[in-house]
């Protein structure tokens, strides 16, 4: 059997991987700035993480939600206590897109309506909903298709408050990432989201908080919302919030109401996957990483303003984005395969830095040395050619 090929690859094989460094199979040592997509949080293969996983599995991996599960209600105190948003309720899942696939039926379901508002540049997953209110249209299929989805201009705040005066009373939802990831790292102003939150309340509509990518610390607070001091109806998470171990979440704000069978998932929440994500939460409190990725981030992102070559550097915490003109181009793949840096990328010619929130201030010395070289030697070779 072959595997479904659905993927461009680097022709890299990693076989381990330590805190923000990774090795293939021949011991190269590579620098994680990409985080495996944002995924790792605290750090590959955290210690506490692995003794928590091990200890875990060594008692039970899992049974099904039929039962009660008391690391499920530990992890939801743990994480209303580092959220900030102790008051809310939690429903677990296993991935990005069936957290936001579950934020909006509920929405769906709370309001009796049918109606979503989306945004330009979202990307919100992969799964029935998720990907109709994601404005890719190369990955909706044709079953995907709905008119139930509006989109809008990302933080035009005239054309959402017409969208409302016009169907208002039709809206179930409003989905939108603090800031976009796969879009190329947009931020939303603090006055969109308050609009979107004084809007919702109007209309009694649904504020969903995308947090998959922009959540979980990551933006130097712990959700990327909570810098327009706003609290969202829902806010969906995966990425960071296992370190890799997959799972995802939905935080839904006390007036919400739940009903039994509204919602279910056969592996959401299982013994192991709520193991690894209390451990992840526990480093975050233990490391401060929440204040290291903001500190970071600054320090990171000021440096990088200093290099001419690059363009329109954003972001906040350790979700930076910058503009990498035509004449490097290349530079994502020289960092790669000259200088063994991963770094992500969001097209046409944006390059993401997504770093574990534990990046030490050497490791980020150590990026910016290799990229102004990669740099250097593109504009060399652009002269030789
Ligand atoms: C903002 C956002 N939402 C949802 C998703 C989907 O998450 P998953 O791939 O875990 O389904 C992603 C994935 O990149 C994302 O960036």
């Amino acid at each position: 059997m072959i595997l479904f090929d659905v993927y461009p690859l680097n022709n890299i094989t990693i076989t381990k991987a330590l805190g923000s460094y990774v090795w293939d199979e021949n011991g190269v040592q590579y620098l994680d700035m990409y985080g495996g997509h944002a995924v790792i949080s605290i750090g590959h293969t955290h210690p506490h993480w692995v003794k928590k996983i091990e200890e875990q599995l060594e008692k039970i991996a899992f049974y099904s939600n039929s039962v009660v599960i008391p690391i499920q209600q530990q992890l939801a105190e743990k994480l209303g206590k580092i959220s900030g948003k102790e008051d809310y309720q939690l429903f677990l899942c296993n991935s990005g897109a069936e957290a936001n696939e579950n934020a909006l039926k509920l929405a769906s379901f709370h309001t009796n309506r049918k109606k979503i508002i989306a945004f330009s540049k979202s990307f919100h997953g992969r799964t029935s909903l998720a990907v109709a209110a994601t404005d890719n249209k190369n990955i909706v299929a044709p079953v995907n298709e709905t008119d139930n989805i509006i989109f809008l201009p990302f933080n035009d705040e005239k054309a959402l408050q017409q969208c409302f005066n016009e169907n208002g009373n039709k809206i179930a939802a409003v989905i939108v990432e603090g800031i976009q990831g796969v879009g190329g790292i947009n931020i939303a102003s603090i006055s969109f989201l308050k609009l979107i939150r004084n809007l919702c309340n109007e209309y009694n509509a649904v504020y969903v908080a995308d947090s998959v990518q922009c959540g979980y610390g990551r933006s130097g607070k712990f959700f990327s919302h909570d810098y327009a001091e706003v609290n969202a109806d829902i806010y969906t998470m995966a990425k960071g919030m296992g370190n890799g171990f997959p799972i995802g979440g939905i935080l839904i704000a006390p007036h919400i109401k739940p009903k039994h069978g509204m919602l279910g998932t056969t592996f959401g929440g299982n013994h192991l996957a709520c193991a690894a994500a209390l451990a992840v939460l526990e480093v975050i409190e233990q490391e401060n990483l929440i204040e290291m990725a903001k500190q970071r981030g600054m320090y990171l992102m000021n440096k990088l303003k200093n290099i001419d070559a690059i363009k329109n550097v954003r972001g906040k915490g350790l979700m930076i984005g910058f503009d990498v003109p035509e004449e490097i181009k290349d530079l994502k793949k020289k960092l790669l395969q000259s200088f063994n840096v991963f770094t992500g990328e969001a097209k046409p010619n944006v390059i993401r830095l997504l770093p574990s929130l534990a990046i030490s201030r050497k490791q980020v010395d150590e990026f910016l040395e290799v990229l102004q070289e990669a740099i250097a030697e593109l504009k060399t070779e652009m002269v030789t050619v």
